[in-house]
């Protein structure tokens, strides 16, 4: 494939986003209508913050990457503060655990929460609690919820099918904690709603770009109750034009078949298809080959090289990221590899800026200024990545006015809001 073949695959121009919105908005109205769709309609039997949650909880971030527990006190008028916080890596880089190995039970995968969880609840004892869960799972009320799949980097063994609360809590038990009271376990695309919600009135969505992709929003259950939060899982979105490059990404993936849209946009996937392409024209000789086994093995290239080359192929992050791999890079092969990183990143920003379309096309009667509240690694440090979703919002919605908003620690900040609501 040559290269300006390769910049088309990856364009995506008006029409098809427009077919994309559209798209996307039939499989969320086929979701809430019960029918088959590749979006789901799991509710978190919760409506928006009011701003005014108050008290002093402990939150469970349960992420993609980390597991991280905190204790926040919420002071309510969308004030609030982080008083202390346990953070591990879901794979400790010194190799003396992996969360993310198959061999694991999930009883050892809780019983690691639980473990600091004890470890923040000894300075702050705050007795109720807040889990945010950044896996597809099917809420049974406010703070039970069942495990549909794992998606992304976790895969314990007699997990799926089970209560998150009830694994949750038996761990608690193990150690002593069995007094805590599990107010809310939520989406971390909810917990990003809530957080936001708490700040801004006029927040009708939440969504993460991390090592995940996913979007929530707002359903009307039923004519008389007010709107609740709704999880779309739409990372497993599919109605969209895949390339040959998404189509390799999806078979050296762990679960091919699903998460398409996901394997397009988010943090864990973007780097692997710059691997994909780079490898496919090292073969024809463009681009040197990189020392050893370097790029040979997928996922052995991050998000944060292909924010690097698209926002400056010259700079000092990019000339350590080649010595590293043992590129010797002409400056032309630098523009090359940053033409190609940026069409990966603009890809995303249109295709996430269709599926918002999607859902906000029908609110605008209502609402002309939704504020769509955003987290995750991807929206923090991509270069252009926020700015880029709003423009292109702001262009297609003329005469209304959505905003994104970021919400730094939403996960947290969320589980506790969801605790303090009941
Ligand atoms: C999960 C979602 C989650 C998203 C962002 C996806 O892989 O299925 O539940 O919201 O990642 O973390």
């Amino acid at each position: 494939m040559n290269f300006p073949d390769i910049l088309t695959l990856f364009y995506i121009d008006k029409s098809t986003m427009s077919k994309i919105a559209a798209d996307f908005s039939d499989q969320i109205t086929q979701a809430t209508s019960g029918n088959s769709s590749c979006l789901q309609a799991l509710s978190s039997y919760l409506t928006p913050a009011t701003g005014l949650e108050k008290g002093n909880y402990l939150a469970i971030d349960f992420g993609g990457t980390n597991i991280r527990v905190s204790a926040v006190s919420l002071q309510g008028n969308g004030r609030c503060s982080l008083l202390t916080e346990a953070r591990r890596p879901l794979r400790d880089p010194n190799k003396t655990y992996d969360l993310t190995s198959s061999d694991l039970s999930g009883s050892e995968l809780f019983d690691f929460v639980a473990s600091l969880v004890k470890q923040v609840y000894s300075q702050y004892p705050a007795r109720q609690l807040g889990l945010t869960f950044s896996y597809p799972m099917q809420q049974e009320g406010v703070n039970r919820a069942r495990l549909l799949r794992w998606t992304k980097e976790l895969k314990p063994r007699e997990t799926v099918g089970r209560n998150i609360d009830t694994m949750l809590m038996e761990a608690l038990a193990r150690h002593g904690l069995a007094h805590l009271t599990l107010q809310a376990v939520i989406n971390d695309t909810v917990a990003c709603f809530l957080t936001g919600s708490y700040y801004n009135q006029a927040v009708v969505a939440g969504s993460i770009c991390g090592t995940g992709h996913n979007t929530c929003c707002l359903h009307p259950f039923s004519p008389d109750e007010p709107e609740v939060i709704i999880n779309l899982e739409s990372g497993n979105f599919d109605r969209l034009p895949r390339n040959h490059y998404d189509q390799m990404l999806d078979l050296v993936s762990d679960n091919p078949g699903q998460q398409y849209f996901e394997k397009m946009v988010s943090g864990k996937y973007l780097g692997e298809l710059l691997r994909l392409i780079y490898m496919d024209i090292t073969e024809q000789g463009v681009l040197p080959q990189p020392e050893g086994d370097r790029f040979k093995y997928p996922f052995t290239i991050g998000a944060e090289v292909v924010g690097w080359l698209h926002d400056n192929p010259h700079s000092k992050l990019v000339w350590q990221w080649t010595q590293q791999a043992g590129l010797t890079l002409q400056p032309d092969q630098l523009f090359f590899l940053q033409d190609i990183s940026s069409a990966i990143v603009k890809r995303a920003i249109h295709l996430i800026a269709a599926s918002y379309l999607g859902i906000l096309s029908s609110r605008l009667a209502v609402n002309p200024a939704p504020v769509i509240a955003v987290d995750g690694s991807v929206f923090q440090h991509m270069p252009g990545f926020t700015a880029g979703i709003e423009n292109l919002l702001n262009s297609e919605l003329a005469g209304s006015h959505p905003r994104l908003l970021m919400t730094p620690d939403g996960s947290i900040i969320g589980a506790a809001v969801a605790a303090a609501r009941l």
